[in-house]
């Protein structure tokens, strides 16, 4: 990744200036006749551009629009490069991270069946219910007839690659964890040694209402660990995130931490706040109302103001554990404490998606208001493997929001100068040189990244351009040198300008051993 640079701009400025008034390439004009061009169209006024366009090529005539603009769709948007390169640093550090505690990384799919979504994350949750984008059923007319692409299930739930209908509802994913460990068993992972640590960034798709922070096409850096159920991999999962935002200098974040048990303690929990609940559910909203008798824990996800005072004072899952979560969790706690990492117990925190058994997290920044403040969170999740038909398999993982922690990273660090646009410009003056100076950029992209300018532009326009898009090197072309084979080649830091032979460009240009940085050649 070319590193971001701090530069005065008033230096390039400058050299601009002098490089305008000083090079020996007057500027060479074609003057053309208003003579009835051949297209049968009426005349037109001559123009500056015309006289410098070499005659074989038809001027460049704008249409006016017939119709409003086309605009990305509502809650997606563009990432232009002066953000990709917030994103730039927050994936980098992602991949690194990542790689520092041995997770390989996959890629999945961006459609998945209907059914690993709703059994995965929980039909009851509001990324199922509210959120999912449900794609229109497409048959497809090459597949053959069900009886031959069907096979019989290979263990209770396993549904076979033959199922029509399910292969037919497709969602755009919402969320990684699921396809995880779909993917875990589909490529036969789970026959290797285990655990197995994957991780992926992509992106993923929410139908929710567009706000600040909250889009509905995000990225996602995701990690998780399938296949051993050691609190010691919760801490691990922890301290790997907790180190990607550390190394990019993300501060004011804190880690909240939960258990919220597993399939024998929360039954009994359940109840209980049932219990708690039922006679206030006249003080609920209706969606609450709801989740007391059909999902309680989904309680915890409400941020109805009405309903925050009765939330507050619920009973705690963590007053309800069984002995084996509850020392996994004093597990947790240690293994965080000895890595030097400070938590803040939560018992109100849940996590929103129904597959998390014990451990669950969440990085909160404090700039970050209301419900956007999560910059990323995950947990432990042994019973999703079977939710989805597999056999019982442990995992823990997580996601952190890459649109949101690259958001922090801009405003917390600065700006990040976006890498140039390309670090030499070749800036042919005059007509007719567009062969030579794409032969001279070929030659010089061997070991720099190389533009040409092939505009019809003044040198000084052309200049400012090339200052403005960070450019290392501007490689100054007129015809009377390109018959001789040199050019001059402008330092856009220093100022400076050289005659250089092409042959000897690419040495000029070329980053040194030691500085990174290009000196010699010159003619
Ligand atoms: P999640 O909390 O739903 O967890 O999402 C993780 C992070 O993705 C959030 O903390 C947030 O930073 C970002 N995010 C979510 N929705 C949006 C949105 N609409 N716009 C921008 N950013 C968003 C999961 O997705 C789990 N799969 C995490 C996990 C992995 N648990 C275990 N393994």
């Amino acid at each position: 990744m070319t590193r971001p640079r701090v530069r005065p701009a008033t230096s390039r400025t400058a050299s601009i200036a002098a490089i305008t008034a000083t090079t020996d390439t007057p500027r060479r004009r074609t003057t053309r006749s208003a003579t009835p061009r051949t297209t049968g169209q009426p005349p037109r006024r001559t123009t500056a551009t015309d006289q410098r366009r070499p005659r074989h090529t038809p001027p460049y005539t704008p249409s006016v629009p017939t119709t409003p603009p086309i605009k990305a769709a509502r809650g997606v948007r563009d990432i232009l490069p002066a953000e990709r390169a917030a994103f730039a640093v927050v994936e980098h550090a992602a991949r690194e991270q990542a790689r520092g505690y041995g997770y390989q990384d996959v890629e999945l799919p961006i459609i998945e069946p209907v059914e690993l979504i709703e059994r995965g994350v929980g039909g009851d949750t509001d990324v199922a219910r509210k959120e999912l984008y449900r794609l229109e059923p497409h048959g497809d007319p090459g597949d053959p007839p069900r009886e031959i692409r069907s096979r019989p299930p290979r263990f209770r739930g396993d549904p076979g690659d033959g199922d029509r209908d399910s292969a037919s509802r497709l969602v755009l994913r919402p969320e990684a964890t699921a396809s995880m460990v779909r993917a875990y068993f589909q490529g036969g992972l789970n026959q290797g040694p285990q655990p197995v640590r994957l991780s992926t960034i992509g992106p993923f798709f929410r139908h929710d209402k567009p706000q600040h922070l909250r889009y509905r096409q995000f990225v996602q850096f995701d990690v998780e660990v399938i296949g051993d159920d050691s609190p010691a991999y919760d801490a691990e999962v922890i301290e790997l995130t907790w180190g990607w935002l550390e190394r990019m200098g993300i501060r004011h974040v804190s880690l909240e931490l939960n258990s919220i048990g597993d399939e024998n303690c929360r039954p009994q929990y359940l109840r209980a706040l049932q219990d708690y609940y039922r006679p206030l559910k006249d003080q609920l909203d209706p969606d609450c109302r709801r989740r007391v008798e059909e999902n309680p824990l989904r309680l915890f996800d409400c941020k109805e103001p009405q309903c925050q005072p009765l939330m507050a004072a619920a009973p705690r899952i963590t007053d309800h554990l069984c002995g084996p979560c509850a020392a996994a969790f004093e597990e947790v706690k240690s293994l965080l404490g000895a890595a030097g990492l400070e938590y803040r117990l939560n018992p109100r925190l849940v996590r929103g998606l129904d597959y998390y058994t014990r451990t669950v997290f969440e990085y909160q920044h404090e700039a970050l208001g209301g419900a956007q403040n999560s910059l990323g969170g995950g947990g432990r999740y042994d019973g999703l493997a079977a939710a989805l038909g597999y056999p019982g398999t442990p995992g823990v993982g997580f996601a952190g929001g890459v649109d949101r922690v690259a958001y922090m990273l801009q405003h917390e660090a600065g700006t990040i100068t976006p890498p140039a646009v390309a670090e030499v410009l070749v800036l042919p003056v005059g007509d007719g040189l567009d062969r030579a100076a794409s032969q001279v950029g070929r030659l010089v992209r061997a070991v720099r990244s190389t533009a040409v300018d092939y505009s019809s532009r003044s040198l000084r326009a052309k200049m400012r351009a090339a200052d403005r898009t960070g450019a290392r090197w501007a490689v100054i072309m007129n015809a009377d040198e390109a018959e001789r084979r040199i050019v001059v080649l402008h330092d856009m830091v220093s100022g400076d300008d050289r005659h250089v032979a092409w042959e000897r460009l690419a040495e000029a240009v070329s980053p040194s051993p030691s500085a990174g940085e290009g000196q010699g050649g010159g003619e």
